[in-house]
């Protein structure tokens, strides 16, 4: 089986994913770092000297390679089900889960805040009030994708051994 992790930016896809690959015994693959070492570039200098395009078109290409790998967990990119028929490629792959990790525009901006310099979509804004009226824009844009998951966890409340743990058991 592969399971395909998607949610917004901060969602918590990468830690949940190494978490739950431990407990199933699956590889796990981090999307941006899987283009990363693709391209030779990190996401955030490819945006700076490519583009958001290029990066879309890296990120089309290697999801119709990933998608095809077995036991394995791969957490995408907040945008990568959004983008193109991608959200038609994850939802066609054979033995596979869509899984959406669902936190609140909140959360999801008072750990952003932290980290914003690394991610090149919120670098430039300034506080955390256009922080939070960004991401509510983005997220309300994106829900309807991510929405499609086969598997929905909410996880504003939950500790991440919970989140595994609730996965665990929609799965199995
Ligand atoms: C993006 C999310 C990032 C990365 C890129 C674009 C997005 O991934 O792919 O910066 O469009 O939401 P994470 O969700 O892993 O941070």
């Amino acid at each position: 089986m592969t399971l395909i992790l998607v949610g917004y930016m901060g969602s918590g896809k990468s830690s949940v994913g190494k978490k739950l690959s431990k407990v199933v015994n699956y590889n796990f693959i981090d999307f941006d770092t899987y283009i990363e070492e693709k391209v030779g570039m990190k996401v955030s200098d490819i945006f700076k000297t490519k583009g958001e395009i290029f990066f879309r078109k890296q990120e089309h290409l290697y999801l119709k390679e990933v998608i095809t790998k077995r036991k394995a967990i791969v957490a995408l990119g907040g945008g990568t089900p959004c983008y193109g028929n991608n959200l038609n490629i994850i939802k066609e792959a054979e033995h596979s889960k869509m899984i959406y990790l669902k936190s609140s525009i909140s959360n999801l901006t008072e750990r952003l805040f932290e980290e914003k310099s690394s991610r090149p979509l919120i670098s430039h804004i300034d506080t955390k009030e256009n922080l939070l009226e960004f991401i509510g824009k983005h997220v309300f844009e994106r829900a309807p994708i991510y929405e499609q998951a086969d598997i929905i966890i909410k996880t504003d409340a939950l500790s991440l051994d919970k989140v595994v743990e609730s996965v665990l058991l929609e799965l199995f």
